[in-house]
């Protein structure tokens, strides 16, 4: 069939992502958590969105359980679903980016492709891939929502790290390792690495 794309042309505004840059004073980038369900993505995202905000820094957070009610309410957990979750996420964080935000993103993204996808749609200069490091066992055995209970007696399909795959970051700019780092610890990590990128 035809794709929609071949009627649609690119509409340049007057403003540019440095106008908007000026007004806010700062770069847009775009911080991508990855890790298991677990891991403590979202409890990291929390805190570092909280201690940016301290410093007048303009911020948003997308979390899995959020979009997952409204933009992709109509996808599930097979791999085409998290590809799709994951492309549409990408497509949004670089929106926000480019309106200049401070954008925090948590998802498992299990896939390496997708993650690549992301970075290449934030631009490499404006993403921090962050690793909340932490293997099944410690995720399992913290299970603050019950799931890998339910997944490893077969209640949850595709359930990551039990029924279905989490492919190790390669090369993220911040790996955090919840076993060993207090929260504090973990999120001072990240803040240095944001400070860095907003010094640069
Ligand atoms: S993904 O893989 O990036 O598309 O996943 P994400 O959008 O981050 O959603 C993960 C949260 O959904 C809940 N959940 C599951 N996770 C993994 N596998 C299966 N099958 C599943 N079913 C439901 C789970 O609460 C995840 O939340 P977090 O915050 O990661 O613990």
């Amino acid at each position: 069939g035809v794709k929609m794309t071949e009627n649609i042309t690119w509409h340049e505004g007057e403003v540019t992502y440095q106008d908007r840059c000026a007004v806010l004073d700062q770069p847009g980038l775009v911080i991508w958590f990855t890790g298991l369900s677990g891991s403590g993505k979202s409890t990291i995202a929390v805190e570092v969105e909280k201690q940016l905000v301290a410093q007048k820094k303009a911020v948003y957070r997308l979390d899995g359980d959020n979009v997952r009610h409204g933009l992709n309410s109509d996808l599930g957990f097979t791999p085409e679903d998290r590809n799709e979750n994951i492309r549409r996420i990408a497509e949004v964080a670089a929106l926000f980016k480019d309106a200049g935000l401070i954008t925090l993103a948590s998802f498992i993204s299990p896939y390496q492709e997708s993650r690549a996808f992301a970075r290449e749609r934030a631009g490499r200069d404006n993403f921090i891939e962050v690793y909340v490091k932490a293997d099944v066992k410690t995720c399992a055995d913290r299970d603050p929502k019950g799931l890998y209970e339910q997944a490893k007696k077969g209640e949850i399909d595709n359930f990551t790290g039990i029924s279905a795959p989490y492919e190790e970051p390669v090369d993220p700019e911040v790996v955090v390792d919840t076993r060993e780092l207090s929260l504090e610890e973990a999120v001072n990590q990240v803040l240095a690495a944001i400070t860095e990128k907003l010094n640069d």
